[in-house]
């Protein structure tokens, strides 16, 4: 099959120099586009800016902001049999982006932000996405509630939940430990383990559930 990954954090520019983004290190996405290729797939990864090496054999296309990852989704999405967006978009960005350096002046500075467009929000109502749909959730309380809020909300076959409140797992460490939310209610953890054996369970996964699609169409 065919399969598109986000990964990484993006970057909500203020000024040619400064910009708002978070801590992603964009291993979970890298993680899951290295086992999909190893597991035969062809695989598209949209990755915000990160230090990691691209993946052999992957079709990696760079952006920045969300607004561009959204454009780069909109494009590569319609051939694709499953999509897991597995990156840490900024929610707002600054409403105005300054075409020059802002100068220091008064003591206090305020921001105005507006709201990003959600790229996995978009994936069935907008771009019409009908392949297999992941989401990730990264929570600090109530894991499985929100988890599965978001997995109905956005039209999610399974959302990867991320207890981020949890020390040495999540963002920016090697290992990480999620729960999978299933569209049906079920769920199923996986324990603590590196990203890349993470990442091969939920590709495992995801073939399943892309299985399951076919045979529904059949
Ligand atoms: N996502 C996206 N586009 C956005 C924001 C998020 O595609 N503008 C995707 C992420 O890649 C991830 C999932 O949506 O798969 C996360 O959903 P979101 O509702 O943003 O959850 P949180 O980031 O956990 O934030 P919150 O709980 O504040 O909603």
């Amino acid at each position: 099959m065919k399969v598109l990954i986000t990964a990484g954090p993006t970057r909500e520019a203020l000024d040619p120099v400064r910009y708002l983004s978070n801590r992603s290190s964009g291993k979970m996405g890298y993680a899951l586009a290295e086992a999909a290729r190893d597991a035969g797939h062809d695989v598209v990864l949209i990755t915000g800016p990160v230090s990691l090496a691209a993946p052999d054999k992957v079709q990696v296309v760079r952006v920045e902001s969300a607004e561009q990852m959204f454009e780069a989704v909109r494009t590569h999405l319609g051939d694709c049999d499953a999509a897991i967006f597995a990156a840490a978009v900024a929610d707002y960005r600054p409403a105005e982006v300054a075409p020059q350096k802002i100068k220091k002046a008064a003591d206090e500075l305020v921001l105005r932000l507006v709201r990003t467009p959600d790229i996995l929000g978009s994936a069935r109502s907008v771009f019409g996405f009908a392949g297999v749909l992941v989401g990730f959730a990264a929570e600090t309380t109530d894991l499985i509630v929100h988890a599965q809020e978001k997995c109905s909300r956005k039209s999610c076959d399974l959302i990867v939940a991320n207890d981020v409140s949890q020390p040495g797992i999540g963002f920016d460490s090697s290992d990480n430990a999620v729960t999978l939310c299933f569209a049906d209610g079920t769920v199923q953890p996986i324990a603590q383990a590196s990203k890349m054996m993470i990442a091969r369970e939920i590709m495992t996964v995801v073939e399943r559930l892309q299985k399951h699609r076919d045979s529904g169409r059949s």
